[in-house]
């Protein structure tokens, strides 16, 4: 495949926005009036050509930043924990490929960090690697094999996600399913799905009936909740995300899923603060106001109910082994392997910058959790 231009051009958006506009406008015209959030969300995010992940930059130069952003050493810290478990599960001794799966790459960054940093720790490892990106845009594919060319054959690419042993590892990708939006009438004791229509040539959001598939999603919020809840109080699912872990857990033989991402477990899953749901759009590193006003251009984002992901994956025979903040893994797995931190010539500024940004709870250590759920490898024999 030919490389893509490399992402973002934020001169082309103003047409390219109109244009997908244009395409949503139809499509709602041709579905009675009104299509669901999440179709919008979808469409917003993944339409081929015009969806903002089709060019959209992370990092300084894009709307937002991630752990991958902040600079290679969440891909060292990475590449250590997967030597470690290779170790751990007898790979390393013994011929044969070592594995590990990406998903939600983007533009392959943190794929490179992980085999740079793999490079100067293990280069006789590298070529055993067997680094798979799970990646169905043509797109993204392409900007993912300019930057990996380098490593050649250890880099692998999968449309969807293939039968595997070892860690299939996401970050930041499961906020990035279109979401499901519900709004509680509380006079008409009844919940609304939340669509999105046309008015006067603009986007605007509207209430459309329910679908039966979100049946079991809202009949599992307790009577005794409703009584109390606010008139107007959204709640919000993602059924896409479940259905990716589900297929993940499926196709998982030994090993693990990892995902790190910004949400909430069970026990957090009512906040009040939280009645107007936790949808968000960025643009420059702000908040947008009208998250529907220029599809394609801003990113849109939710936060991750671990909770629901979490009893997903144990549906599917999986066991929980962490479900905890950033910060406290990371620095778990730190601790553990202390002697490869502990030279202080090392920590140069601009790696303890981005640690400070990977662990401070005021930056990606609190808000962020990792989620890691597993079906257990045999002892080594
Ligand atoms: C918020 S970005 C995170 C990118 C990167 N992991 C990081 O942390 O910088 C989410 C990425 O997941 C991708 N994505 C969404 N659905 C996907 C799927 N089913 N399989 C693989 N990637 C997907 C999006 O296109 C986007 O590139």
């Amino acid at each position: 495949m030919a490389p893509g231009p490399a992402p973002a051009t934020h001169a082309a958006e103003p047409a390219r926005s109109m244009e997908l506009a244009r395409l949503v406008r139809e499509e709602i015209a041709r579905s009675g009036g009104a299509i669901p959030f999440s179709r919008f969300m979808e469409r917003a995010l993944y339409e081929p050509g015009l969806g903002y992940y089709e060019h959209a930059a992370i990092g300084r130069a894009g709307d937002f930043s991630t752990s991958v952003s902040t600079g290679p050493l969440f891909g060292e810290l990475l590449a250590r924990h997967a030597c470690k478990a290779w170790t751990r599960h007898g790979l390393v001794d013994r011929p044969g490929p070592l594995p590990w799966i990406e998903a939600g790459a983007h533009d392959g960054q943190l794929a490179l960090d992980f085999l740079s940093a793999l490079r100067a720790l293990r280069p006789d490892l590298v070529p055993r690697v067997r680094y798979v990106l799970v990646e169905p845009s043509a797109t993204r594919r392409a900007w993912q094999e300019a930057k990996l060319r380098r490593f050649g054959a250890s880099v692998e690419w999968a449309a969807s996600i293939p039968p595997f042993d070892g860690v299939l590892f996401s970050n930041e990708l499961l906020d990035a399913f279109p979401i499901e939006r519900h709004a509680w009438d509380a006079r008409g004791g009844r919940w609304w799905r939340m669509g999105v229509t046309e008015h006067d040539g603009r986007l605007v959001g509207c209430r459309i009936g329910l679908d039966p598939a979100h049946d079991a999603f809202l009949g599992a919020i307790p009577p005794e909740l409703l009584d109390v809840l606010p008139d107007g109080h959204v709640v919000e699912h993602s059924p896409g995300a479940e259905a990716w872990w589900a297929d993940a857990a499926r196709a998982l033989g030994k090993g693990c899923l990892i995902a790190f991402d910004y949400g909430f477990d069970a026990s957090d899953r009512f906040r009040p603060g939280r009645s107007h749901g936790t949808l968000r759009g960025y643009s420059g590193h702000q908040l947008v106001d009208d998250v529907l006003a220029s599809p394609g251009s801003i990113d849109l984002t939710a936060h991750v109910d671990f909770g629901r992901i979490q009893q997903v994956g144990e549906a599917a025979g999986l066991v929980t082994s962490e479900l905890g903040s950033q910060h406290r893994l990371l620095s778990r797995w730190m601790a553990g392997d202390i002697a490869a931190w502990n030279d202080p010539g090392a920590w140069t500024p601009a790696r303890l910058r981005q640690w400070q940004a990977l662990s401070h709870p005021t930056h990606f250590g609190h808000a962020f959790k990792v989620l890691v759920q597993e079906r257990p490898w045999p002892a080594p024999g």
